[in-house]
């Protein structure tokens, strides 16, 4: 039993999960060198940015916990050989999208990413190393990194090149939520830690311990961990599909879907977090997730499951497309040459990621509609948002000169709009597709003055006070809300 502690780490995949996870242990184990490499070069340029504005994710506090220990136990690099060679312990944070082709298309994960890990940690490791799956895999994955980690140890011993390396796997899958990162990694509802060696067990807890209060860090068996992971997302986004199929009962019958949340929410069983109705979950992880379970389900002869967890994944489809057809509806049915205002790119406010944005597939529906977008976010970019919707951004129009040659034509063109008032000049509508807190507080008198009437507000997030944009002269529609 090896019990040595931990002294260096690695961790391969500098990502929104890797990154902040390994700023947050190097500012509380102030002993442990942390690495934290990636082979993409940018992406490492950009954590090493002596402006800590310019990190790659941007996740509120980050920058405080990188700049605390940034040059001191924490480095990112791009020598990725080199940093496992050094390390006692190696994390393996890299993306796991799920398949586009090949067996389990669409569903299960695509471990290519995970796998070059493994051969590489199995080629560059020293001694006992101590790998542990940070990535969300699906169940028995570990077993799979297990397997070519023995069998380099298998090729190292019969080379006779003195001792040969020697691995323990361990899961400790990640439980942060993006745009709450820091705090999330601070104070954990829990820290989950499976594996069968019980040195590296505690070797991986004693880390921990530096801030985690003993009773919140759980130890498992390998696949109850990465199984966990898969169904706590799951349980989390079955939340939100629920609640969104209530607001479509709401808006139906007059009900008021906030109202509602409030009063089940009430219900200690129930409890009130998770239960905002909006344009549908985003993010790397609920779908993929959910997917993999599906896939899990049929593989193990439970067509019955597979179909039951696979309709929150159709349900969060249904509401993005339902919400991009109900405002083609209320602007009289046609957005073809329309300007709209859309508020908002990222999946939810805080972060700079848009992977399964909700905006994604609204925006799509209405440029499919011949719409006009000016698409405003305070984080997100406009190459990220062109490489989002397929499309290259079109200049903004001049709001003096009239309709466009793509307007006039019914061809769906979009622009990025520096500020919230480019964005409204001459819209027909705006929507807010994500809860940044700027949205809260607009001046909706000045922004109805910039409009083209009847205008209309779509408030998809529950950020707008209702009387407010009324006495402004417009037209509201909010999810969950008859109107
Ligand atoms: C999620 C899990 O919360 C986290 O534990 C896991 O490690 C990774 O996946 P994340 O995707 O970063 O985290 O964000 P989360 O806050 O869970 O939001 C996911 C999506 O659900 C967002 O699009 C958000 O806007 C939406 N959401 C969330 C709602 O629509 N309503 C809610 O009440 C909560
Ligand atoms: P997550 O949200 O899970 O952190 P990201 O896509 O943000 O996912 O980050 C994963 C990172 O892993 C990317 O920056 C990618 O370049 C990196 N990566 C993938 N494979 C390897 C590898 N074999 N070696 C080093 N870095 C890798």
């Amino acid at each position: 039993m090896n019990t040595a502690p931990i002294r260096s780490i690695c961790c391969i995949g500098a990502g929104y999960v890797g990154g902040p996870t390994m700023a947050v242990i190097a500012d509380r184990c102030p002993e442990i060198q942390v690495k934290v490499v990636d082979l993409n070069e940018a992406r490492i340029a950009a954590w090493n940015d002596p402006d800590l504005s310019c990190l790659p994710v941007y996740e509120p506090g980050l920058d405080a916990v990188v700049g605390r220990s940034r040059g001191r136990n924490l480095q990112f690099s791009t020598d990725v050989d080199r940093a496992i060679a050094t390390a006692d312990m190696v994390f393996i944070s890299v993306n796991t999208p799920t398949k586009t082709k090949g067996l389990g298309a669409g569903q299960a994960s695509d471990l290519r990413w995970v796998e070059a890990c493994a051969r590489q940690v199995a080629k560059c490791a020293r001694g006992h190393t101590i790998v542990v799956e940070k990535s969300t895999l699906p169940v028995r994955t570990a077993e799979a990194v297990k397997a070519i980690l023995e069998a380099s140890q298998l090729a190292e011993a019969g080379e006779q090149k003195g001792p040969p390396p020697s691995f323990s796997v361990l899961s400790n899958p990640e439980f942060l939520a993006e745009g709450t990162a820091i705090a999330d990694l601070e104070q954990p509802d829990r820290v989950l830690i499976g594996g069968e060696d019980a040195a590296a067990i505690e070797a991986l807890a004693g880390i921990y311990q530096q801030w985690v209060p003993q009773e919140r860090i759980l130890r498992t068996n390998l696949w109850s961990s990465e199984l966990s992971k898969l169904t706590a997302n799951a349980f989390l986004a079955q939340r939100i599909s629920s609640i969104n199929s209530v607001a479509a009962l709401c808006e139906a019958t007059g009900a008021d879907v906030r109202e509602v949340a409030l009063a089940i929410g009430t219900d200690r069983r129930i409890g009130s977090r998770f239960l905002q109705s909006g344009p549908g979950f985003g993010g790397s992880c609920f779908k993929k997730d959910i997917l993999n379970l599906v896939y899990l389900c049929h593989h193990f002869g439970l067509p019955e499951v597979a179909e039951y967890w696979e309709s929150v994944v159709h349900l969060n489809t249904w509401q993005q497309h339902r919400i991009a057809s109900l405002v083609v509806r209320k602007l009289f049915g046609t957005v073809s040459g329309k300007r709209l205002a859309i508020l908002g790119f990222a999946f939810k406010a805080d972060t700079n990621d848009t992977r399964e944005a909700p905006a994604i597939r609204i925006a799509g529906d209405l440029l499919e509609e011949g719409a006009q977008l000016a698409i405003h976010d305070p984080k997100v970019s406009a190459e990220q948002i062109a490489r989002d919707l397929n499309l290259p951004a079109s200049s903004a129009p001049d709001a003096e000169a009239g309709p466009t040659r793509a307007a006039l034509s019914g061809e769906g063109t979009w622009w990025p709009a520096a500020n919230i008032t480019d964005a409204v000049r001459g819209a027909d509508a705006v929507l807010i597709l994500t809860e940044w807190s700027q949205y809260r507080q607009l001046d909706w008198s000045g922004i109805a003055a910039l409009m083209r009437h009847p205008a209309w507000v779509f408030d998809a997030r529950s950020v707008v006070d209702p009387a407010t944009i009324r006495s402004a002269g417009l037209s509201l529609w909010r999810v969950g809300d008859a109107g």
